[in-house]
Parts: structure tokens; C-alpha cells; sequence
């Protein structure tokens, strides 16, 4: 075991925020400490968002927009609230630019359907292309295969470099005039890359493409300005920043949302409806269609809250050294290859990794018998791992709740995993 993290700096009172996390203090597998490096899959829930769903669901448990009894206004009111707080979070310049969905794939999805059933000047179609990059997660590549398929539109994507970047060189032949639009991540949620969004969304304005962000593993980690991307759209998912599952988010500038036509239709998303024709409400409730995850949008506020207290250039500063520190280490591990950029500049604090040629699907199982939780797999990057020639990867990640020590048991629980494995 060694100490040399006893010089980080930037590191958070993981000690205190660790109390508010209840499962970090399991013990699995017979007494073993649980080492939770799963942060890019799902994160773990504070008490304050726990305790905000259960008197939800105690005190307030309600159908929203609908009702004129105290429970429904409640309910109302505590679901818009959350609204709010989401748009605070992410800067956006006005709360009904933001649009509840169940998960970031369903925001990928809705704008990609927008833009099928779009008239002009957003309509994809024959005569048109779509841009992503190849370390896109399937959410989103496959929404777009989708929209070709039924359109015509032309797919291209950016290509990876040997280190894990986006290769941009080509950047005037991919993005054209007739891109309609360009959708990538801001952050890889495999190789762990923080892409440049500045030269992208540059190249997209002066063609009058629309850029779309998926910010999943960045709205979790950083601070987030949607007016500072400058992009058109920004998805993201609650379940990685605290909140529960079954909320995600889309974000988009209001001309856009007014003009572009509903995906979903139904209860809540209409204005008036006859049997030949309906009109629809604003946005967001225009696509808002049913009863919304209303809890979980409660809840994801409280998380909102929560993150906001400890402060998102703190979480971004503590996760960069423990980046560091895991890089570092990670390296001396004899056969290990890091997938993605080998340092903790421009890069989110997700590292995927191969350890010579033992599989990690048995990496993963032999550190979960030390209690240390990863994820194994493509990651639903599956391009990535064709790429760099690897059927799958071993991929650790940190969050704000991450300390040294769990880089310490990750990194003696891959000596376990060379020695069991000779
Ligand atoms: N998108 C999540 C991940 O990367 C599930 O693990």
C-alpha cells in the first residue's frame, strides 16, 4: 500500500460527504469494504435526495398540472421548482427551455425525431447530413442511424486518434453545408476525453448546422453553461449526478423548441384537441406528453441542491487530482494499457484500461471479490473498442466522494488480479 497521495491537493472532505451516502458504507463479499468506481454507470444517492423522495412520496404524492387539491398543487409546484433549479444549474436563460425526458437517450432521441418530422429550415432529410464521432455512446449513434435510415440523410463521423482524441483535421470536409447537424459528447464515458467544444460548434455556426451536446458524463463533474457551449441542444441524465434513475434532461434554445414539432404525443402536450386535429401547448410541455417521472425530477432538484452546496468547480477540482493520482498509478501497473488519454489533462474522470491479455470480464469479477465495483465491457461505446482493436475494456471511475485510498485498493486489486491470473 503506498501513501504517495498524501501530497494531492484539491481533494474535497471526502470524509464529511461521505456520511451522506449510505450504501458507500456497505460491506460485501463477507466483511469486504465496498470501493465504489462505477460513477460513470450510475452514481450513488446522497441522504438529502433519499430523504426529499420519501416525504415526496409521504407528504406530497400527487398528479401534477391536473388537479385543483392541495396534494396536486404541491406536487405542481415542487416538480416546476425542480425545473428551476435545473435551469439555474446549467445557466439557461429561461426554465422552459428545459425539458424533463426519462433519460439522456430519450433527450438524444426526441431531438433526433424533431428534426425527422421538422419542416424547413431544420428538416433532415436526403439532400442533407448528419455528423458524430466515432467514441459517441450508442445513445448516440443509433438514434441517427435511425433517422438516416428513414430519411436518406447522409451519416459521417470524426474519427479517433491513437491517444483517444477526436481527430479533427478533417473538420471542413465532415462538417459541410449540408450538415443539418452535429451531435457529439462532451465527454467519452469510455475513454474518459473532454472534447473541444469551442472549434467544433465554430465550424457548425458557419455552415448553419445545429449542435447538439450530449453532456452525461460532464454534467455530473463540472460546471455547465449551455450559454457558454454556445450549442443548440444539451442532454444529460440524473442518475449520474446524484438524482434517481428515470429523469433525464434536454435542453434547447427556445426559437428552436417553439418552431420544431413534438415527438411524443398526449395527455399535458396539447392546447386543444379535436377529433380531426390538435394544437400543442409551449415548451416545454409540448414535449412533455403523459404523466412526466415526477419524483424522480423532484428528486433530481434535490440532487442539483446537493451538488450545488458542495460546489462544481470543487467536485471538477477533486476529481482532477484523483485523475492524476489514478493515472499515475495505473501506469506502474506492469501490462496495463490506459484506453484514452494517459494523463489527467482534458480528460473527465472515467479511465478505461486492458491489463495484458486477461479478459475483463475476469478482471472485473476478480476485483469484485476484493469488493472494488468497475464496469466491464464496450461500455455502449462498442466503435471505441473496434477502434483500438480491443473486444472490451476494464473502466474505472471517480466522483466526488472518490478518495486516494479506493486508487490504492484499485491498484493492489490488480496485482491480486496478475497474481490469480500467473
Ligand atoms: N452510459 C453508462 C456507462 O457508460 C451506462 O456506463
Amino acid at each position: 500500500m503506498t501513501v504517495a497521495h498524501q501530497g494531492l491537493s484539491g481533494l474535497l472532505d471526502t470524509e464529511a460527504i461521505r456520511k451522506d451516502f449510505p450504501i458507500l458504507h456497505r460491506e460485501i463479499h463477507d466483511g469486504r469494504k465496498l470501493v465504489y468506481l462505477d460513477n460513470a454507470a450510475t452514481s450513488q444517492t446522497p441522504r438529502q435526495v433519499l430523504d426529499v423522495l420519501s416525504e415526496y412520496y409521504e407528504q406530497h404524492n400527487a398528479n401534477v398540472h391536473r388537479g385543483v387539491h392541495v396534494l396536486a398543487e404541491e406536487a405542481t409546484a415542487l416538480y416546476e421548482g425542480s425545473r428551476d433549479k435545473v435551469a439555474a444549474f446549467i445557466n439557461a436563460p429561461s426554465r422552459d427551455e428545459v425539458i424533463f425526458t426519462k433519460n439522456a437517450s430519450e433527450s438524444l432521441n426526441l431531438v433526433a425525431n424533431m428534426l425527422g418530422w421538422a419542416d424547413e429550415p431544420y428538416r433532415v432529410d436526403a439532400d442533407t447530413e448528419i455528423v458524430i464521432t466515432e467514441m459517441e455512446h450508442h445513445s448516440n449513434i443509433v438514434p441517427w442511424q435511425l433517422l438516416s435510415q428513414r430519411t436518406g440523410a447522409k451519416l459521417k463521423w470524426f474519427g479517433l486518434t491513437d491517444d483517444g482524441r477526436l481527430d479533427l483535421s478533417d473538420i471542413d470536409e465532415v462538417i459541410t453545408e449540408k450538415t443539418k447537424i452535429v451531435s457529439f459528447t462532451l465527454v467519452s464515458n469510455l475513454l474518459g476525453t473532454l472534447n473541444p467544444v469551442e472549434k467544433i460548434v465554430r465550424r457548425a455556426q458557419q455552415v448553419g448546422a445545429l449542435v447538439l451536446i450530449d453532456a452525461s458524463q460532464a454534467a455530473p463533474h463540472m460546471p455547465l453553461d449551455v450559454q457558454a457551449l454556445q450549442a443548440d441542444f444539451v442532454a444529460f441524465t440524473g442518475h449520474k449526478m446524484c438524482g434517481p434513475t428515470g429523469i433525464g434532461v434536454l435542453w434547447g434554445r427556445q426559437e428552436l423548441l417553439e418552431d420544431l414539432p413534438p415527438f411524443l404525443g398526449g395527455g399535458e402536450m396539447i392546447e386543444t384537441v379535436s377529433m380531426h386535429s390538435s394544437t400543442y401547448a409551449p415548451a416545454p410541455y409540448k414535449f412533455e406528453a403523459g404523466t412526466p417521472p415526477i419524483s424522480q425530477a423532484i428528486g433530481l432538484g434535490a440532487a442539483v441542491d446537493y451538488l450545488s452546496s458542495i460546489g462544481m468547480e470543487k467536485i471538477a477540482a477533486h476529481e482532477h487530482a484523483i485523475t492524476e493520482y489514478a493515472v499515475e498509478r495505473l501506469l506502474q501497473v506492469p501490462g496495463l494499457r490506459i484506453i484514452g488519454p494517459a494523463s489527467a489533462e482534458d480528460r473527465g474522470a472515467a479511465i478505461s484500461f486492458t491489463l495484458g491479455d486477461i479478459h475483463p470480464h475476469d478482471v472485473g469479477q476478480v476485483l469484485d471479490e476484493q469488493g472494488i465495483a468497475v464496469r466491464v465491457g464496450h461500455h455502449c461505446a462498442r466503435p471505441v473498442c473496434l477502434r483500438y482493436g480491443i473486444p472490451a475494456t476494464t473502466r474505472a471511475s471517480f466522483y466526488l466522494y472518490s478518495t486516494p485510498a479506493e486508487v490504492d485498493a484499485l491498484v493492489d486489486g490488480l496485482e491480486h488480479v496478475r497474481n490469480f491470473f500467473g
